[in-house]
């Protein structure tokens, strides 16, 4: 029987709870894809043990065993390339990338990022968006470009801050909706429906002209 699941590689640095929320659609038989890679360059990392336990293979990867940061981007997307992997999901991977390792998989790797893009880019999303007294905070679901969580937006998720929210308080409550909006954006593209032509993303190839949102049912609305 021909296998209709999608090939994807996941690289992720840390606690892996978006890993785990794509392994766990994907075992609840919602999510058409199949994982043949978790990466890390991080040994520690529990994502690899989610990974493993899981049964997908794992790699890690040390930076410090490459001259250069290329090297070590080249090095690590050549062994996501040799995994058959067709899309690259990057959560929570904490390493800025080089252009030369991105360019290639343009159109084909996502990264899930804890603010409104193209507001916060980088690190301290949650601090910086209470410093700044925003009343919104969110996360979004974006394609990579060479330019740090710079590419085209496919869709966000929006919470309400509040006048005692901490960073802590932030983060807790819109990681569930991270877990949702990466889930819901990964099986737009593993069913074929969502992809990236030239600069404008296509929705059953009609150009979405704003990032999509993310409802209460966990569902993504134009
Ligand atoms: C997530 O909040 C993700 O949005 C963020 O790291 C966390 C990883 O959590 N990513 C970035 O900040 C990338 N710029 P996880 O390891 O539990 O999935």
């Amino acid at each position: 029987m021909h296998d209709q699941t999608l090939p994807i590689a996941v690289l992720a640095s840390g606690r892996g709870s978006n890993l785990q929320a794509l392994i766990r659609a994907r075992q609840a038989g919602k999510l058409p894809v199949r994982p043949v890679l978790v990466a890390s360059d991080r040994a520690d990392a529990p994502a690899l043990r989610h990974a493993t336990e899981a049964g997908i293979p794992v790699l890690h990867l040390a930076p410090g065993d490459f001259p250069t940061r290329r090297d070590y981007d080249l090095a690590l997307f050549d062994r996501v390339a040799a995994s058959g992997a067709e899309l690259l999901v990057l959560a929570g991977f904490m390493r800025i990338l080089d252009a030369a390792a991105v360019s290639p998989w343009r159109g084909r790797m996502i990264n899930v990022h804890p603010s409104l893009l193209p507001k916060y880019r980088g690190l301290h999303t949650h601090r910086r968006v209470l410093e700044a007294g925003d009343a919104e905070h969110g996360a979004s679901v974006h394609f990579v470009t060479p330019e740090l969580d710079g590419g085209p937006i496919i869709a966000q998720a929006r919470i309400a801050v509040q006048s005692d929210d901490t960073e802590q308080s932030l983060a807790a409550r819109l990681l569930p909706l991270e877990h949702r909006l990466l889930v819901a954006v990964t099986d737009l593209i593993a069913r074929g429906r969502l992809r990236l032509d030239a600069q404008t993303i296509l929705l059953d190839e009609s150009a979405l002209e704003r990032p999509l949102q993310l409802d209460r049912d966990g569902q993504l609305s134009p």
